[in-house]
């Protein structure tokens, strides 16, 4: 039975631009988040709060948030590894987040290249994050890479997604995101990852995170849906990728999910036109041309219509 309305979180201005080698300011990273947010989207992934060493780009994340004229409605969400993350996010009262992202994977190797540390390491070093977090009123959802294969470790278990899920579960987190992180997964092994996810969270706290590299994403999503899933990550003109997964490129784009949600009648809240005019502005920035099919397609016709008013 699919959904009717579906809630994408917009991690462009973090997926999308954590692994861009060339700086980009802090004012184009809040310019995007105006733009996106002007579009519609009411859930917008900003920044982390990382060590600067391992992730440079995301060096400007409190500049960011401060400089972001928040819209009523909207929720900001930041990644945090660990108490040190989390203390910067909630250090100045006018730049809180409404929620922080733990994120750990279902693959041992990956998590040792991402974050220094084991599984089970990593999950002790969450506990203390998610019971502060909450005590200060945040929400908390816990991102599982690698849920779908690992760049180091290969083929990843449904047993071995289940195993952190459940381990997430047990610090308190409240939502669970399974993340393709090198976008290898294909319709059935998302379903059956997010089956597994679905034992212990209830379907409005699961979500998916695709990236594109093989072109399943957009498959998984609808796979998703199939099974009632209604909250998706999604990246503007499909930016992303992480530093850590070789190989990984970016996410499914924004542009191409609601182009795919309006066609099947699924409500997103967001307009497709301002979001490709979002998409279409931030590839610009970056020199380079959208990846989104959708927006591409998009940009060409209005070129079209263009081209032939003025004939
Ligand atoms: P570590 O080196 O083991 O940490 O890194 P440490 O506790 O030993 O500290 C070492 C240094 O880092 C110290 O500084 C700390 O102060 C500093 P020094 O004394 O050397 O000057 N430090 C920090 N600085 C700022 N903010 C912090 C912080 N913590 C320590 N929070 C650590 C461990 C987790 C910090 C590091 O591995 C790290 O920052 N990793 C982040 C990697 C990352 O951001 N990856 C991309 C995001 S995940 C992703 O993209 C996947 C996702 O999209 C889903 C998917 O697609 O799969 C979510
Ligand atoms: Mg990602």
């Amino acid at each position: 039975m699919f959904p009717t309305q579906v809630t994408l979180v917009e991690v462009g201005p973090r997926d999308g631009l954590q692994n861009e080698a060339q700086p980009v300011g802090a004012a184009d990273k809040i310019e995007l988040v105006h733009r996106l947010q002007a579009a519609g989207c009411r859930a917008i992934e900003v920044t982390s709060y990382v060590s600067p060493k391992w992730v440079p780009q995301m060096a400007d994340n409190a500049e960011v948030m401060a400089g972001i004229a928040r819209r009523p409605g909207v929720r900001y969400s930041v990644l945090v590894p660990n108490m040190q993350g989390l203390e910067a996010a909630l250090a100045q009262p006018a730049i809180r987040p409404d929620e922080v992202v733990v994120f750990g994977a279902a693959s041992e190797a990956f998590s040792r290249r991402n974050i220094n540390c084991s599984i089970a390491e990593s999950v002790e070093r969450f506990r203390p994050v998610v019971a502060a977090a909450h005590a200060a009123g945040l929400k908390v959802r816990a991102a599982i890479s690698c849920a779908l294969g690992c760049p180091y470790q290969g083929e990843v278990s449904a047993d071995e997604v289940e195993r952190v899920v459940t381990l997430m579960k047990g610090i308190g987190v409240d939502h669970c995101g399974i993340a393709d992180t090198i976008g290898v997964g294909t319709p059935r092994r998302t379903q059956a990852a997010m089956e597994r996810a679905l034992r212990h969270f209830p379907l409005v706290e699961v979500s998916g995170h695709f990236h594109d590299t093989y072109g399943q994403a957009l498959a998984n999503i609808y796979a998703c849906l199939e099974m009632g899933l209604h909250t998706f990550d999604a990246s503007i003109a499909g930016l992303g990728g992480c530093p850590y997964a070789r190989g990984a490129t970016g996410n499914v784009a924004s542009e191409d999910v609601v182009f795919m949600l309006r066609g099947m009648d699924i409500d997103s809240g967001i307009d497709l036109d301002a979001l490709v005019d979002a998409g279409s502005w931030i590839s610009g920035r970056l020199g380079r041309a959208p990846v989104s099919r959708a927006g591409k397609a998009l940009l060409a016709r209005r070129a079209a219509a263009a081209a032939e008013a003025r004939a």
